[in-house]
């Protein structure tokens, strides 16, 4: 067992009745628990040569921006529509109810950069997909996706297959 899973709470029912939601907020709430999750995905990065991390809004950006900082790596954020300011590129995803836009600046991201992305979970896979899907319209590699936690039973692993991916804890 990782030793961040006891960070961790379930919470049954939520958002909506047979949901498990796993909520990373009581493991960023602890001083040991931020580290650790930080250090921990940080590590599956060792290695691993890369020119920038991207992170999902919003709580991609919670472990992006200091998993960034740590390694000494520039910070790209990726947001949901209409939030950036500059001229942006969008890809359009499923959501288990309708469809959601994630955005990032097109001037962010050169022809050939080598992209780390980074979320705090993987559900069904199809935020992740969406996002890769983007770095790679505007000509970067994603050579990683580092996620916290996997849900291992909704496959969003068999969705992002063409991408190596690693995470700290996965559920059944
Ligand atoms: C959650 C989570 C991932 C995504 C995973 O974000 O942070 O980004 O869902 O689901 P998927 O693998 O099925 O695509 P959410 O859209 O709830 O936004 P938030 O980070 O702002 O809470
Ligand atoms: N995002 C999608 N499914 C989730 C879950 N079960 N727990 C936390 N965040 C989620």
């Amino acid at each position: 067992m990782s030793k961040i899973e006891p960070y961790i709470t379930s919470i049954p029912d939520f958002p909506e009745p047979g949901v498990i939601f796993r909520d990373i907020t009581t493991a960023i709430g602890s001083a040991d628990g931020l580290q650790l999750s930080v250090d921990e995905m940080a590590a599956l990065l060792e290695g691993e040569p890369f020119d920038v991390v991207a992170g999902l809004e919003s709580r991609g950006f919670l472990f992006g921006m200091p998993i960034a900082y740590k390694l000494h790596k520039p910070f790209i954020p990726i947001r949901k529509e209409g939030k950036l300011p500059r001229e942006t590129v969008g890809a359009t995803y499923s959501l288990e109810y309708g469809t959601a836009t994630i955005e990032v600046h097109k001037d962010d991201i050169k022809p050939g950069m080598r992209v780390v992305l980074i979320d705090d979970l993987i559900a069904t896979g199809g935020t992740l997909e969406a996002a890769a899907h983007l770095l790679e319209q505007l000509g970067a590699k994603v050579v990683k996706i580092v996620c916290l936690l996997e849900l291992k039973g909704l496959h969003g692993r068999d969705r992002l297959k063409d991408y190596p991916l690693a995470t700290v804890v996965s559920y059944d």
